[in-house]
């Protein structure tokens, strides 16, 4: 199939900008039609665009990142990095998240960008670009190790809504349809309370890792029920693709294994079987045909951590 990953520089390298479309009357999940069953969760340093066109036979949308945007952001990866974390830490952040969606352009995998910022504005220049590619926007709130954290990113700002929310408020502003992506199991917040905030603020997506807490996803779901609620953490199989619907996720992501088709496939498979049972019901839900290629196994079972 044509797509324009063949120009597609090296992850931490970035080349001349495409030119961007402008963007055109679309609604809250774009203009590619319907809503996302299976996602691709970021992995720093590693999930770009030729990440994201890889899973594309079994996955709907691919979140890219995280990037860092602003400068603090960028000073914590860079110390990430001197740990020998994996860290995209391209010259512009803002050219190398331009040249990841335009790669993808002809894709059929979606794409949304995972953002780190301590700042706003980096956050709103960001999601034009998103908004330009009809991709989303998405918030992290989720890294928690102590270099972004002591920035004041990441998880941090799980800890002030009010920060969050303006960064949320930024980011839809510029017109991307904004996703949160939080984790559970942090002391002192309440992920359904944050769920309420930040749908007020114009968050279309809440994107939950879990952790060990998978009844989490239900009680975002009640608190705010008009996110579109994505589960992640250890999707690997039928049986936690059928925990995290049947507690109210709309759509579940994959983050480790996401460069390993045989988990991919048997997930997609799962989370297909899902939508088939309860569009039997409804008429609602999408089958989606993954190539029938890869043998499944219950070796390919990935610990949850
Ligand atoms: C090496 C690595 C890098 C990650 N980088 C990010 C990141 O930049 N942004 C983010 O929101 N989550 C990041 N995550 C978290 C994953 O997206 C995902 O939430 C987590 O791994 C749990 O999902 P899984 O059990 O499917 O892997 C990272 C995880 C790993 C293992």
């Amino acid at each position: 199939m044509t797509n324009r990953l063949d120009g597609v520089p090296d992850s931490r390298t970035v080349g001349p900008v495409d030119e961007r479309g402008e963007r055109g009357e679309r609604g809250e999940w774009g203009e590619r039609g319907d809503a996302p069953r299976l996602l691709l969760a970021s992995l720093s340093g590693e999930a770009d665009a030729r990440w994201a066109h890889a899973g594309s036979p079994y996955a709907d949308l691919a979140m890219l990142g995280g990037v860092t945007v602003d400068a603090r952001s960028r000073e914590a990866a860079r110390r990430l990095v001197r740990r020998d974390r994996s860290e995209f830490l391209p010259p512009d952040p803002l050219v190398f998240i331009d040249f990841q969606l335009a790669a993808l352009a002809d894709s059929p995998i979606r794409a949304g960008v995972n953002v780190r910022s301590a700042t706003v504005g980096p956050v709103a220049a960001a999601a034009r670009l998103c908004a330009a590619h009809d991709a989303v926007f998405e918030v992290n709130a989720h890294c928690r190790q102590d270099e972004l954290c002591r920035v004041g990113c990441g998880e941090t700002l799980l800890r002030d809504t009010a920060r969050l929310c303006e960064f949320v408020s930024a980011a839809a502003d510029a017109g991307a349809p904004v996703s949160v992506k939080v984790r559970a199991e942090v002391p002192g917040v309440d992920l359904a309370e944050t769920a309420r905030r930040v749908q007020e603020a114009g968050a279309t997506v809440f994107h939950v890792d879990a952790m060990d807490s998978e009844s989490v996803i239900a009680d975002v779901d009640r608190a705010a029920p008009e996110l579109f609620l994505v589960a992640n953490n250890g999707v690997r199989d039928g049986a936690t693709v059928a925990e995290y619907l049947d507690y109210g996720a709309d759509a579940v992501s994959v983050g480790r294994p996401s460069t390993d088709p045989r988990v991919l496939q048997r997930v997609r498979r799962a989370v297909d079987d899902w939508f088939a049972a309860r569009s039997a019901d409804t008429g609602r839900g999408r089958p989606h045909q993954p190539p029938d290629t890869l043998a499944t196994s219950d070796d390919d079972r990935v610990d949850r951590s």
